[in-house]
């Protein structure tokens, strides 16, 4: 794929309507409320909007938020599948799903980050929204409602897409989180207008797609999370680029158990023993060093306060499980760390949530702010590791895609990214 992609300063942006696509998905408290817990990516896509605004340009942001469902068709169905009771399933109660993911607390935080007044659009494309992109000057915004109210927005609807598109004159796409998905908003309406990138997603091109094509090496790929088939196209992808691979949080255990060590009651994927043998066997071929760990702290239970010690790898008891990685282990890897020039790191190494074993993730976090290499932070788990752990200005650079950055780092195609122009 070609990252090298014409951004907003490449394009005469004054005077025009400009449709920005950003990804305001973002975490909301649990209680209703309306209150953003955090900001993050609001505040990444400013440098674009005040870009744009102090050219001249009228923005018409737009994003999506969660994922309602856009007709009460699609919220019985999903309902259904969660295993509702049909008769408790009512329109009230689809409404009240789609008042909580609206981008009213969105356009405050963002009016207040400006400081300047956001317009709010009632709708994506209906009237409220047309009247009020018809009427918005140079140097003033409006955010449309959530792309995702419009049921043609998941399908990559193109009459969705030219309805968007239809109101401005240039599309400039800053949603990096979003840029895996090809949706109307995020894809189809490049189609229909000079499509660029905002100077996150460059910022986010730059520093994945620089580590994956021209690394600085030795590069040093760190893969945790729980899952092994969640990770499987990243472990592959990155055997072919890496120098070292790096493996921790509970997946370990399945890699343990395909060499026929005893891992207790740690998460284990049966199913994907001989692929983990694969991969090591790969790591062999392309001389690749893959590191697992070589001790585990190992709970009686999945707790905050279970009861833990600390053992070889391989040595699980049953009726005992791995949280996280041990202290050989944590020296192992801190080591590999330090001498890299460029650092990968997706997915934590144990069950950070809880403080008795998050020193695994901390000692990693730790050393990734110590060393010179570039370090990379795939969104999701280990880019809220970082900032929780107070080590997000240390890194050079934290990923505002979850998804979307495991999908860059699999090599796969991203939508929203191949549909905008190139240099
Ligand atoms: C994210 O939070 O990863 C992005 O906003 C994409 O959201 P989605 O998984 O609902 O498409």
């Amino acid at each position: 794929m070609n990252y090298n992609k014409k951004t907003v300063k490449d394009i005469d942006v004054k005077g025009k309507k400009v449709l920005l696509r950003c990804d305001f998905n973002v975490p909301m408290a649990k209680d209703g409320s309306g209150v953003i817990t955090d900001d993050k990516r609001i505040r990444a896509a400013l440098p674009t909007i005040q870009y744009l605004l102090d050219q001249g340009a009228a923005v018409i942001a737009c994003s999506h938020m969660g994922k309602p469902a856009a007709t009460f068709e699609s919220y019985k169905k999903k309902q259904l599948e969660k295993g509702k009771d049909e008769a408790s399933i009512t329109e009230e109660k689809w409404q009240k799903s789609l008042a909580e993911l609206r981008m009213e607390p969105v356009a405050a935080r963002l009016s207040e980050l400006l400081g300047k007044p956001v317009v709010l659009a009632d709708d994506v494309v209906g009237p409220d929204a047309q009247a009020k992109a018809a009427a918005l000057k140079p140097g003033e915004i409006l955010l449309l409602q959530n792309t995702r109210f419009e049921k043609g927005e998941t399908k990559n609807d193109p009459a969705l897409a030219k309805a968007m598109a239809d109101m401005a004159e240039v599309y400039v796409s800053d949603a990096f989180g979003a840029v895996h998905r090809a949706h109307a908003s995020t894809a189809g309406v490049a189609g229909c207008l000079p499509a660029v990138s905002g100077f996150l997603i460059q910022k986010e091109l730059d520093f994945i797609g620089g580590a994956l094509a021209s690394p600085k090496r030795p590069l040093v790929a760190i893969l945790g999370g729980s899952k092994v088939s969640s990770k499987i196209g990243v472990i592959n992808n990155l055997l072919e680029i890496a120098d070292t691979i790096i493996i921790g949080g509970g997946m370990a255990y399945t890699f343990s158990a395909a060499q026929g060590g005893k891992v207790g009651d740690s998460l284990l994927e049966a199913d994907w023993k001989d692929y983990s043998l694969e991969m090591i066997q790969k790591a062999k071929d392309k001389g690749v060093k893959l590191l697992l760990p070589v001790d585990t702290v190992i709970a009686d239970k999945f707790a905050p306060d279970a009861e833990s010690k600390v053992v070889k790898a391989g040595e699980i008891p049953d009726g005992w499980q791995g949280l996280d990685i041990g202290p050989e282990t944590v020296e192992l890897y801190c080591g590999a760390v330090a001498d890299a020039g460029t650092v990968i790191w997706n997915g934590p190494m144990g069950v950070f949530e809880f403080d008795k074993f998050a020193v695994g993730t901390k000692a990693v976090a730790e050393a990734l702010s110590k060393t010179n290499a570039i370090t990379i932070i795939g969104g999701g788990d280990s880019a809220a590791a970082v900032q929780q752990l107070g080590y997000a200005d240390k890194m050079s650079h934290i990923s505002t895609g979850g998804g979307a950055s495991l999908e860059f780092m699999e090599g796969k195609e991203l939508p929203g990214v191949a549909c905008l122009l190139d240099q």
